[in-house]
């Protein structure tokens, strides 16, 4: 069972959900969540989950991620949500900033099993209101391969703009697909929370 409890800080997506930092304190319940799901993502992400996480490997990986929170180049989170039994891992959100360029990546998947609720629309919400609020930036970027409709979904829902495709830019074994680039700027996001 995937469980993450008494995180420090935690950002709430409503009743049933929240977000927390994804660090070392959640190695274990994180590791539980990459090996049921890491051979779906290796669907959709290119190179990054081509292997069987190790718990090594698992805990190095939080510990930079960490560090870059630190030091003020990505905002790394995990999604949990409530279950009967407490608060269970359900997914990844990250944010990898430019500060220079005031600009910004934001990636995100999902467990099998926690799709069609709204988490990652919710979670990144609470995202971008961070980006473009505290952190001031003014672009945020969204790609992915063109064949993923759940995630254009996404893009679509929150108000990205489909700027353009980099052609059969992703490498996975044996084929590469075309990546879809979506961008939201600052002032297209606060005019969208305060309409008219
Ligand atoms: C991409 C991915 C995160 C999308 O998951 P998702 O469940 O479709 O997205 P959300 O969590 O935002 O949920 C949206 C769904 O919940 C429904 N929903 C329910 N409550 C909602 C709410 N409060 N807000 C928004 N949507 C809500 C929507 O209608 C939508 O339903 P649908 O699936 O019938 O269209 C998921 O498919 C995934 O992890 N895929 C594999 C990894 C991946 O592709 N990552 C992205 C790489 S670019």
């Amino acid at each position: 069972m995937s469980t993450a409890t008494a995180a420090l800080f935690t950002c709430p997506l409503g009743d049933d959900a929240a977000l927390i930092p994804r660090t070392a304190a959640i190695a274990d319940a994180y590791q539980a969540l990459l090996e049921a799901n890491y051979e779906r993502l290796a669907h959709w992400f290119p190179g990054a989950f081509d292997k069987p996480p190790t718990p090594e490997g698992t805990r190095a990986d939080l510990e930079r991620a960490g560090r870059a929170w630190l030091d003020g180049s990505q905002l790394p989170l995990a999604i949990t949500v409530q279950a009967e039994d407490g608060w269970r891992l359900a997914g990844w959100v990250n944010l990898l900033i430019d500060g220079p360029a005031r600009s910004a990546e934001v990636g995100y998947w999902l467990g099998a099993g926690f799709e069609g609720r709204g988490l990652v629309t919710r979670a990144v919400t609470a995202v971008l209101d961070h980006a473009f609020g505290q952190l001031g930036l003014h672009r945020v970027e969204l790609q992915t391969t063109a064949d993923n409709e759940r995630s254009r979904s996404v893009a679509r829902r929150l108000g990205f703009t489909q700027e353009g495709v980099l052609r059969e830019a992703a490498a996975f074994p044996g084929e590469r697909r075309d990546v879809v680039v979506h961008g939201l700027l600052a002032r297209e996001w606060h005019k969208a929370a305060s309409p008219g």
